[in-house]
C-alpha cells in the first residue's frame, strides 16, 4: 500500500559546520594559548580530531570563559595549545576514525614536528587514498612509512626539517591544499599550493580571520611562509553546516506543502552548489539576511515546495562545490521531470564509500532508471519512486541520511541496513527531522 507522504515545516538550526570545526581545532595548534570555538560540530569526525590533538598535547575543555556560557554547554569549547614547539609525541597512533579531513590535515601538521606520528583509521578510512597528501609532504622533506599498503593508512610520518614547495594538486581537494599549507607554515622558504576547480576556501578565510600570514594568488593558489612565532589565540563562531542542511533542503523541495527555514547556514562559494542546482531544478530556495561570521558568508536558507522539480545537468569545474551533496541531490534527480545528469564526479568513488556505486545501486533498487558512468550517472526522473527496497549504506553517513529522506518520498518505505553511522556527521539527524515532520 502507498504510504501517505508527510510534509516538513518549521525552523531548524542545523549542527555546526564540520569542515570549519576541523580547521578551527587544528589551527588552534598554531597558537600559544587558549582559543575558543562556539557552535562547533557535534560530529563524530570532529571528536576524532579533538582526541588526536589531545594526544599531541593540546587541552580541550568545555569553555568557562565565554560570557554567559555555563560550563559544559554543548557546542562551546576552549582549546589550549602549548604552541607548535611545545607539541609532544603521542604514545599511541592517532586514530582518525572515519574522518579523511582529520587524518589528512593532521598529517600536514605532523610533517613539521620533530618526531614520529603514527596514523590509523577505520576500515573505510584505510581504503581511502593518502598519497595525494603524503607524496608532496615527502617532497617537502617528511618521511612516510606505510605499515600495511603503500598509499594507505596505517602509516607513520617522521617529521622535521621541511622545505617549501610549489605544488599544483591534480585533484580539486581542499583537504590536500590545507594539509600542505599547514606543513608550509613549518617549512623553510615559500610554499605555494594550487588546486583546480572550486573547492571550499575555508582555510584561506580562517587564515585571514585568525591572522595567519599568507598570500592569495587567485584561482585557488595560496602561498605561505614559515611562522616565525605562534599566532595569537582566536575565537571562531562556526555557522550551521550546509552539507547537513542539504537533507532538509531536498526534502522540502520534494514533499508537497513543505516550507522550512534553516538559520545561520554557511554559504561558502565552495559549498553552495546545492543552492544553484535546486534553483536550476525549479525549487524555491532563498538566502535571507546574508552576513559574514568569523570570515565566512552565512545566510538563513528558506526552502518552500514549488511543484515538481525539473531535470538538470551538473558537471565541470563547479562539481567540487557540491561534492558532499551529490548523494541527496541524486534523490531529487530520481523524482524530477526529465533527465538528471552528473559528470566529473569521479572523486565520489574515494569518499567514505564508493558513493557513485552506492547511489546507483540503491536508487535502482528503489525503482529509478539510472545509468552509471566512471565519473557520474544519468537518472531518468519519474513522478513516483516505488521504494519498498533494501538500502545499503556501506556505513556511509551521507548515504544513510539520503536513505532516511528517500524513505519519506518513496511510495513504500525502505529498509535501511545501518542508520547509526549518521553520527559521523550529524548525531541528532533523526530527531531533528522528526521535529520538522508534519
Ligand atoms: C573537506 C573537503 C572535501 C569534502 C570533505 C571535507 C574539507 O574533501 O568532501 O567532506 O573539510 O576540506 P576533499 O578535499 O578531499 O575534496
Amino acid at each position: 500500500m502507498k504510504q501517505l507522504q508527510p510534509r516538513i515545516s518549521g525552523e531548524l538550526k542545523a549542527p555546526g559546520d564540520k569542515s570549519i570545526t576541523h580547521r578551527a581545532l587544528v589551527f588552534a595548534a598554531l597558537t600559544s594559548g587558549r582559543s575558543t570555538i562556539s557552535g562547533l560540530s557535534p560530529a563524530q569526525d570532529c571528536r576524532s580530531t579533538i582526541a588526536c590533538l589531545q594526544a599531541l598535547g593540546l587541552t580541550v575543555e568545555p569553555d568557562k570563559g565565554l560570557p554567559g556560557v555555563a560550563k559544559g554547554e554543548p557546542g562551546k569549547i576552549a582549546v589550549a595549545s602549548p604552541g607548535l614547539a611545545g607539541l609532544r609525541q603521542s604514545s599511541r597512533p592517532l586514530y582518525a576514525g572515519n574522518s579523511g579531513t582529520t587524518i589528512r590535515l593532521l598529517s600536514g601538521l605532523a610533517a613539521g614536528l620533530p618526531f614520529v606520528t603514527s596514523f590509523d583509521g577505520d576500515e573505510s578510512l584505510r581504503g581511502r587514498p593518502m598519497s595525494r597528501v603524503l607524496d608532496p609532504l615527502c617532497r617537502m622533506g617528511a618521511c612516510v612509512q606505510y605499515q600495511s599498503r603503500e598509499g594507505y593508512a596505517p602509516y607513520a610520518v617522521s617529521g622535521g626539517k621541511l622545505a617549501g614547495i610549489d605544488y599544483t594538486a591534480p585533484v580539486a581537494s581542499a583537504q590536500v591544499q590545507t594539509a600542505l599549507l599547514i606543513a608550509g607554515l613549518q617549512a623553510q622558504g615559500r610554499t605555494t599550493v594550487t588546486v583546480p576547480g572550486t573547492p571550499r576556501d575555508h582555510t584561506e578565510r580562517m587564515f585571514r580571520h585568525i591572522g595567519v600570514p599568507f598570500q592569495a594568488n587567485g584561482a585557488g593558489s595560496i602561498t605561505v611562509q614559515q611562522l616565525t612565532a605562534p599566532i595569537a589565540p582566536f575565537h571562531i563562531d562556526v555557522p550551521a553546516d550546509i552539507s547537513s542542511a542539504a537533507f532538509f533542503m531536498v526534502a522540502a523541495a520534494l514533499l508537497p506543502g513543505s516550507g522550512i527555514v534553516l538559520p545561520a547556514v554557511g554559504v561558502n562559494p565552495g559549498r553552495r552548489l546545492i543552492v544553484d542546482v535546486l534553483r536550476a531544478m525549479g525549487a524555491s530556495v532563498t538566502l535571507e539576511h546574508e552576513r559574514t561570521v568569523s570570515g565566512e558568508p552565512v545566510a538563513d536558507i528558506a526552502v518552500t515546495f514549488a511543484g515538481r522539480l525539473k531535470g538538470t545537468t551538473v558537471g565541470g569545474d563547479i562539481i567540487s562545490a557540491g561534492i558532499d551533496e551529490l548523494p541527496i541531490l541524486s534523490l531529487a534527480g530520481a523524482l524530477c521531470d526529465g533527465l538528471f545528469s552528473v559528470r566529473g564526479a569521479a572523486e565520489l568513488r574515494v569518499k567514505e564509500s564508493d558513493r557513485l556505486k552506492a547511489i546507483v545501486l540503491n536508487l535502482r533498487a528503489a525503482g529509478a532508471g539510472v545509468t552509471e558512468y566512471e565519473d557520474g550517472f544519468d537518472i531518468q526522473g519519474q513522478a513516483h519512486l516505488p521504494g519498498g527496497s533494501a538500502w545499503t549504506t556501506f556505513g556511509d553517513h551521507r548515504l544513510a541520511m539520503t536513505a532516511i529522506i528517500a524513505g519519506l518520498v518513496c511510495d513504500t518505505p525502505l529498509s535501511i541496513d545501518d542508520t547509526a553511522c549518521v553520527a559521523i556527521s550529524y548525531p541528532s539527524f533523526e530527531s531533528d527531522l522528526k521535529s520538522l515532520l508534519k
